[in-house]
């Protein structure tokens, strides 16, 4: 399962990219938005950092088909050739992806709340379909379960597509997902930080390093004895 940064905050975009193994990162308008800042300049502030081989998501913004195009043509003219045009998955979403696919366009199908938009936003030669996993939740029904039903729509149809589950805001639904061996899930900052946070574990790291110090003298490391 891919992790990806869902975020356009650029200063937790570096930090997480020099810690943690990312594998790109991915926008939407409201993300945008929250930067407070001009669309194609954060934009590409965010392509400088990740560079080139990770993957970047950008979404169209037009309510037709032609304009989401037009608007795909942009991103891609503006961000590289390898970024991922995101297309919410309403009919003149689909009919855009055909044409996109049509051109080599990579694809990633989002505003997915149910399997059936999965499946069409596949057939439409999307390379990806983002589930809303903890907005689905709200909603009532069972996030975690919708995202692992289109991974299993694809296994079973052999569609090219993965799944890039989206909207998360806890670990066990990260978790969950990567039990499954779904694609990828694009995950905010403080919960990326809480994947691997734990009381427990900064517990056991103190207690060794008491103990070596202990043994050699304190600020003692292997590289210092
Ligand atoms: O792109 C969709 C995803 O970012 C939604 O996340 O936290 O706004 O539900 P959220």
């Amino acid at each position: 399962m891919k992790l990806i940064i869902d975020d356009a905050d650029t200063k937790a975009i570096s930090r997480l990219v020099e810690y943690y193994p990312i594998d790109g990162v991915t926008t939407n308008p409201s993300i945008l938005a929250k930067s407070g800042r001009q669309p194609f300049e954060v934009l590409k502030e965010i392509r400088s950092i990740i560079g080139q081989e990770l993957e970047l998501h950008v979404q169209v913004v037009a309510r037709d088909a032609a304009g989401m195009l037009d608007d795909a043509h942009r991103i891609v003219s503006e961000l590289g050739e390898g970024t991922f045009v995101k297309v919410p998955s309403v009919p003149e979403g689909f009919k855009a992806m055909k044409a996109m696919h049509a051109e080599g366009i990579n694809i990633t199908a989002t505003a997915i709340y149910t399997p059936m938009q999965g499946f069409v936003a596949a057939k439409a030669g999307a390379s990806y379909a983002a589930p809303y996993v903890n907005r689905i939740d709200n909603m009532g029904y069972d996030g975690v379960g919708v995202a692992k039903a289109i991974h299993d729509v694809f296994r079973a149809n052999d569609l090219p597509c993965e799944v890039l589950a989206a909207s998360f805001k806890n670990s066990q639904q990260v978790l969950d997902l990567a039990r499954h061996g779904i694609g990828a899930a694009t995950v905010a900052p403080a919960v990326i930080d809480g994947l691997v946070k734990n009381a427990a574990i900064d517990a056991a790291v103190d207690a060794f390093v008491a103990d070596f110090e202990g043994l050699v003298g304190a600020g003692k490391t292997m590289a210092t004895l």
